[in-house]
């Protein structure tokens, strides 16, 4: 096992009605001047905006609005944020909504404590942040991990090129809100493309080629089995607290750095990956990781099978063949299952896309940095072998 640091700053208030304390919460961290920032229709239509600012009317505190953000947050709105943000001095970001909010949010806090840099460039690594205004989450989608991560990914139009920002604790939410109830009207396809990412944050931490630790391990398989169970519960009933409950949770867990203390960091290669599909293609996140995550399953589970056989074992309840390799398959078999039954996506093709060979060309290409760069731990992904994995996932 690795050594690690484990630091998670943000204070968590999950339960019903929890989002009426947004006003009280942010009065007491000594903010004034708030900026609601929110998505498309989904917070208007609930009434939940309404909420929000009347518990921060209620607190006293003055709040300006910026709507608008897109799944596969867009950098343009962005640097809308930091102008306002800017001109209107605002000391503290709310965030009505899911990942792309928060991204969204956590760039323009960014954006703002640094004016001196251009905000795109914490993306393209030329420059490190020295600060980020302080941010809240209200979360209304079980997905991302965003709302205790220390990361946001944003898409610049210019190339449609989606790009993490390198992990730091500065844009780590002060708080975040965890209202199970706020994700009762998600659309199915949203809900369940939220567990495969919250799967997928803790597989991707969890398929490495190095001594793991046995409580990181135990943690995770019952994290991805308590996802799996409950995923299946919401494509019957969306309105079950307790499953939307355990999923929000399990949500938060998944990306905190929980499920990767002793892991040394995981492998990250689907994640890569699909940034490039959401960046071309503008797919949504979860769906994506579950169109291509069986072919790179495929391609590099010979690199440690013993994983992937335990996986199926204690994840899936596989009995453990005494044939390794066939144990290893039968688990990427299982999850691929599972995946089609919650009517995810186990292919591009499945996905919605219809790729040429040169769309899967310029797909490696951009996802190796233009051939300078590989992917992965558990095996290093070149250019060429993202582009047989994409292949294989047509
Ligand atoms: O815009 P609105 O109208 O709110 O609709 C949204 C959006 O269309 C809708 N929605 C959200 N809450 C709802 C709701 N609809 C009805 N009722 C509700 N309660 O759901 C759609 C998707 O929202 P989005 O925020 O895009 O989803 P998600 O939370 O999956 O975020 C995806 C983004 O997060 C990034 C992804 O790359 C993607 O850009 N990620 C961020 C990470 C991080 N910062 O740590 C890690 C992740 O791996 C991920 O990469
Ligand atoms: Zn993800």
């Amino acid at each position: 096992m690795r050594g690690f640091e484990y630091y998670t700053p943000t204070k968590i208030y999950f339960g019903k009605d929890t989002h009426y304390k947004a006003g009280s919460i942010i009065k007491a961290g000594n903010h004034h001047k708030i900026l609601v920032h929110y998505g498309g229709s989904s917070a208007e239509k609930s009434g939940l905006l309404d909420e929000v600012c009347n518990t921060l009317k209620e607190a006293g505190l003055e709040y300006i609005l910026l709507g608008g953000v897109v799944p596969n947050p867009r950098l343009s709105k962005v640097r809308e944020g930091i102008a306002l943000c800017q001109k209107e001095q605002v000391d503290f970001i709310l965030a009505v909504g899911g990942g792309s909010v928060i991204d969204s949010a956590k760039a323009i806090g960014y954006g703002t404590a640094n004016p001196d840099t251009d905000v795109w460039d914490f993306f393209l690594k030329k420059a490190v942040p020295k600060a980020c205004l302080p941010i809240g989450v209200i979360l209304t989608i079980a997905a991302s991990g965003s709302e205790m991560s220390g990361s946001c990914v944003i898409t610049n139009e210019e190339g449609w090129l989606k790009r993490g920002s390198t992990r730091s604790d500065l844009c780590r939410p002060e708080f975040a809100i965890l209202n199970p109830r706020l994700t009762y009207t998600l659309p199915q396809y949203q809900t369940e493309s939220g567990c495969v990412d919250i799967l997928m944050h803790t597989m991707e931490r969890y398929f490495v080629n190095i001594e793991t630790m046995e409580i990181t391990d135990s943690i995770s398989e019952a994290l991805m089995q308590t996802v799996i169970y409950n995923a299946r519960i919401l494509m019957k009933e969306p309105g079950n607290y307790n499953a939307r409950a355990e999923v929000m949770w399990a949500g938060s867990l998944s990306h905190n750095g929980l499920m990767e203390c002793g892991t040394a960091g995981g492998d990250w290669a689907c994640h890569q990956m699909e940034h490039e599909l959401g960046g071309m293609f503008d797919v949504a996140h979860g769906a994506g990781l579950a169109a291509i995550w069986g072919s790179w399953a495929r391609y590099v589970y010979t690199q440690n099978p013993e994983r992937f056989a335990q996986f199926a074992t204690n994840v899936f309840d596989i009995p453990y063949h005494a044939d390794v390799e066939k144990t290893a398959l039968a688990g990427i078999e299982a999850m691929e299952d599972f995946f089609r039954s919650i009517q995810m996506p186990t292919s591009l093709s499945e996905l919605g896309l219809t790729l040429t060979d040169e769309d899967v060309h310029t797909l490696a290409f951009k996802c190796s940095f233009e051939d300078t760069r590989t992917i992965g731990a558990i095996m290093q992904l070149n250019l060429k072998d993202i582009e047989k994995i994409y292949q294989m996932a047509r």
